[in-house]
C-alpha cells in the first residue's frame, strides 16, 4: 500500500541523508513530488541539482531532463532515473541523424553569403544539443526561446527550430515572423524541398508534445462560457490557435508564478499536463484553479512511467550500495551540449 511505500522511501531518504538529492518535475505524480527536495521545471532542476553538491541526484522527470541534469553537475554526480522507460515523444521526434541528414540538404541549398542557425528546445537529447553547439546554434527553455532566435538572427538569417514546431511557431509569431514560417516534415517527402525551405527564414522541424497538442480553442471557449471571470494561462506547447485565445502563454514555472500570485478567490484555468493542475489545488486551495480540459487526457504518459515502488526501489539499491539507472552523458557530447547550454545561459 502507498503509506508503507512511503516510509519505505523515507526511510532510504533518512539513510542516505546529505548524499543525495531528489528532484521532481512539476509534472509528476503527488506520490513522487512529495518526497522531492525541489519541484520545479526542467531548467530549474538542473541548476538545483548542480548547486546541490550531493552525491546522487535522483531525477523523478523524463530521459532528456536527466541527461540535462548530467551536463550541468559535477562530474563526480551520478544522475539516477528510476525508470529508464520515461523518455518523452517528443524528444524522440528528432533524431541527431535525422537531423544531420536534414541540414546537409538545407545548407547545401542556400546561397553563398547566407548562414542558418540551429535552435533546440531543452527538450532534445544531449547528442541534437551537442549538434546544435557544433552548427553555431544554441539551446532554448520555452521561457527564453524568443531570445535564442534573436540570438540567432544577430548570428546568421535563417533558424531551424526543433523539435517542437508549435514553440517555434509562437515564438515567430511573438517576434512578427508570421510569414517566414515554413514547416519540415522529415516524415514526409513532399514537405522537405530543401530549395524552396530555405526561401523561408523560420523553418520549423515537425516535432510536437501530444499532450498539449491536444488542446483546442473550444476548450477554451467552454471554460469562458462557464466561468467568466476565469484567466486562461497554457503551455506554448499548445498550437497557435490555442495560445491566441489564451489570456497567457508561459512554461510551467510562469504557470507556477501565476496562479501563486492570485488573489483569494480568482480562478485560473490551466492548460497544461494535469498532474500540475492538481498540485496547484493543492498547493493554492484559496485560487480556484481549473484544468483546462476536464481530468482525463491531459496525462503525460512519459512522465508517469516515474512510478512511486521505482523511486523506492532506486533508493533502497543506493542504500545497499548498488547504483541503478545511471544516465550518463558521453563525454564528447557532454562537453558540446554545454557549450549550447552556454549559448543560452548569455542571451
Ligand atoms: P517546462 O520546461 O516548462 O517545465 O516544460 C517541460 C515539459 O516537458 C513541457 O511539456
Ligand atoms: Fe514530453 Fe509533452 Fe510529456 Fe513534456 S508533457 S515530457 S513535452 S510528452
Amino acid at each position: 500500500g502507498e503509506d508503507e511505500r512511503t516510509e519505505r522511501i523515507e526511510a532510504a531518504l533518512d539513510e542516505l541523508g546529505d548524499d543525495v538529492v531528489v528532484l521532481g518535475h512539476n509534472y509528476q505524480r503527488r506520490e513522487i513530488v512529495e518526497h522531492a527536495d525541489f519541484i520545479g521545471d526542467s531548467y530549474q532542476l538542473s541548476k538545483e541539482a548542480a548547486a546541490a553538491d550531493a552525491d546522487y541526484v535522483v531525477f523523478g522527470g523524463v530521459t532528456f531532463m536527466a541527461e540535462s541534469a548530467d551536463i550541468i553537475t559535477d562530474d563526480d554526480q551520478q544522475v539516477i532515473l528510476p525508470s529508464m522507460e520515461a523518455s518523452c515523444p517528443m524528444a524522440g521526434m528528432a533524431e541527431a541523424l535525422q537531423v544531420d541528414a536534414a541540414w546537409a540538404e538545407l545548407t547545401a541549398a542556400l546561397d553563398d553569403d547566407e548562414e542558418i542557425v540551429p535552435i533546440t528546445y531543452m527538450n532534445s537529447y544531449a547528442d541534437l544539443k551537442a549538434f546544435c553547439a557544433e552548427q553555431g546554434g544554441l539551446v532554448c527553455t520555452s521561457s527564453n526561446a524568443h531570445k535564442a532566435f534573436e540570438y540567432a538572427f544577430e548570428h546568421g538569417d535563417k533558424v531551424l527550430f526543433l523539435p517542437d514546431k508549435h514553440l517555434g511557431e509562437n515564438t515567430a509569431y511573438r517576434l512578427d515572423m508570421a510569414d517566414e514560417i515554413v514547416e519540415w516534415d522529415p516524415w514526409d517527402p513532399e514537405s522537405t524541398d530543401a530549395e524552396a525551405a530555405v526561401e523561408h527564414d523560420v523553418i520549423l522541424w515537425e516535432g510536437y508534445c501530444q499532450v498539449h497538442e491536444r488542446f483546442r480553442e473550444s476548450h477554451i471557449e467552454a471554460i469562458r462560457a462557464d466561468h467568466p471571470d476565469a484567466n486562461v494561462i497554457v503551455h506554448p506547447e499548445c498550437r497557435r490557435e490555442v495560445v491566441e485565445a489564451a489570456d497567457v502563454a508561459g512554461s510551467t514555472a510562469d504557470i507556477c508564478q501565476a496562479v501563486e500570485a492570485a488573489d483569494p478567490g480568482d480562478t485560473w484555468a490551466i492548460g497544461t499536463e494535469i498532474h500540475l493542475t492538481h498540485h496547484l489545488q493543492r498547493w493554492y486551495p484559496e485560487v480556484e484553479v481549473l484544468p483546462l480540459c476536464g481530468d482525463a487526457c491531459m496525462d503525460c504518459n512519459a512522465m508517469r512511467q516515474i512510478d512511486p515502488n521505482y523511486l523506492a526501489w532506486v533508493l533502497e539499491e543506493l542504500v545497499a550500495g548498488r547504483e541503478r539507472n545511471v544516465i550518463e552523458v558521453h563525454p564528447e557530447e557532454k562537453e558540446l551540449a554545454q557549450v549550447a547550454l552556454d549559448r543560452m545561459l548569455e542571451i
